[in-house]
């Protein structure tokens, strides 16, 4: 089999075998087919698109390429939830605690953030001491005691993904169903889950731009999933205004203690029960999502959550204290944006705020260029709500004065304020199963 032959295939639209498939995902892992050639392949993916087959082909072969996690030691049925990636998306570290708290175990991998998107493992890594890289047995044994453990993808854990990843990320291929799908899917997959919540995000801060094109991405996992045999739900969520207040990883971290002590913005809580209580609800601990929200709003009225979240950072070796009394590091290199005029402040560009929040070192340009934790955006005012003339509308941290001044030209035409009260989409538009 050659490489240039499966890549032309492809090109004129062609399906491609199980065999085939196998062929290019083991040859790109061992090195034996160059970036050069992957890359063509990807953008032929992105144009001519895959078969439900070949996705489900491709998901598994991307799966078997290295390691897989056996749960089983931890006992019950094991859930795991994955967002398709957005701005100021810190729903995992407040579902996390959450979910575990109503007696679900939460055994997690999460990614870095590449792009305009957040990570996990980034805002994580803001709290003095956490350790986001556990060896496999302090991982599992963590999940046995106190039900809850986020760490970065280990070292072999899907290695085509991780591959295929950062060359889609440079070469214009994030964005094809087929290869988020399978990306998503095989991660899971090798993760051990038996149960498996999406969160499926459309908008212009969500790298599916419309709700047609995220629908058929949902289908696309939730079909796979079931080919495979993993339970899998699907939550179609709008990215078009970025989640919560906080876009940042100090400054996302201060926002889910805020949340987990009762004080969390809207959005944010109403995504993290909606995808909360259907991870209750695929772990068989709930009969219903009313009953899986239920006990969700529980676990922050009665401070379970708050208690399992902190156990859940001393236990990873991170300072505790620090974010109860909000020491994370802020970069001193902060300005407030300030309305002009009173009135109804308009939608925000979610993708442009994520854009602003990379300018100000909160992002990475490239996947090894470092980032400043301290840093980002807070959206004083959020679309729909009023604002005298003169009151911050945002407030913009820089890591220095020159990603300060250049975060400040950005961030003028981010906002404007209106006479009238815009329309806001529904948060929640459907869910797959
Ligand atoms: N998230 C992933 O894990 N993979 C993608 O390809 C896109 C978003």
């Amino acid at each position: 089999m050659r490489m240039t032959d499966l890549i032309v295939k492809k090109r004129d639209g062609e399906s491609l075998s199980k065999k085939e498939i196998r062929f290019i995902i083991k040859g790109y892992v061992q090195g034996d087919i160059p970036d050069y050639q992957m890359s063509a392949w990807a953008m032929a993916v992105y144009f001519r698109g895959m078969s439900l087959e070949e996705t489900a082909e491709l998901t598994l072969a991307m799966a078997n390429s290295g390691d897989q996690l056996d749960l089983s030691t931890i006992g019950g049925r094991f859930v795991d939830k994955h967002s398709t990636g957005g701005v100021g998306d810190k729903a995992t570290l407040l579902i996390g605690p959450m979910v575990a708290a109503c007696g679900v175990p939460v055994a997690k991998m999460s990614g870095r953030g590449l792009g305009h998107t957040g990570g996990t493992i980034d805002k994580l890594s803001s709290i003095p001491g956490f350790r986001v890289e556990l060896t496999q047995e302090e991982f599992l044994t963590q999940v046995k005691k106190i039900g809850l453990s986020v760490i970065a993808q280990t070292g072999n854990l899907v290695p085509a993904d991780k591959k295929l990843y950062a060359l889609r990320d440079v070469t214009g291929t994030v964005s094809s169903i087929p290869l988020i799908a399978s990306s998503v899917m095989s991660k899971k997959i090798a993760a051990g889950a038996q149960g498996i919540v999406l969160d499926v995000k459309y908008g212009s801060g969500a790298f599916m731009k419309t709700v047609e094109d995220a629908r058929i991405l949902a289908r696309t996992m939730v079909d796979i999933g079931k080919a495979l045999g993993r339970q899998t739900i699907a939550v179609l969520s709008n990215m078009n205004q970025p989640l919560g207040r906080a876009v940042g990883n100090s400054l996302e971290v201060l926002e889910v203690a805020d949340a987990l002590q009762g004080k969390g913005p809207d959005d944010l809580m109403k995504v993290c029960l909606e995808l909360g209580a259907w991870m209750l609800v695929a772990g068989d601990s709930v009969p219903n999502v009313g009953a899986g929200k239920k006990c969700l709003l529980h676990s922050i009225e009665s401070g379970a959550a708050w208690n399992k979240f902190l156990a859940f950072i001393t236990e990873q070796g991170g300072d505790a204290q620090a974010v109860i009394d909000r020491s994370l590091k802020v970069t001193p290199w902060n300005l407030p944006i300030l309305a002009h005029q009173s009135g109804y402040v308009q939608p925000f560009d979610a993708q442009k705020v994520g854009i602003l929040a990379m300018t100000l070192g909160a992002g990475r340009t490239t996947k090894d260029s470092p980032i400043d934790l301290g840093t980002g955006v807070l959206l004083v005012k959020k679309a729909g709500e009023w604002v005298e003339a003169g009151e911050p509308l945002l407030q913009l941290y820089g890591s220095d004065k020159e990603k300060l001044a250049e975060g400040l030209l950005l961030a003028k035409d981010l906002v404007s304020v209106g006479n009238e009260a815009p329309e806001l989409p529904s948060l929640i538009e459907e869910v797959i199963q």
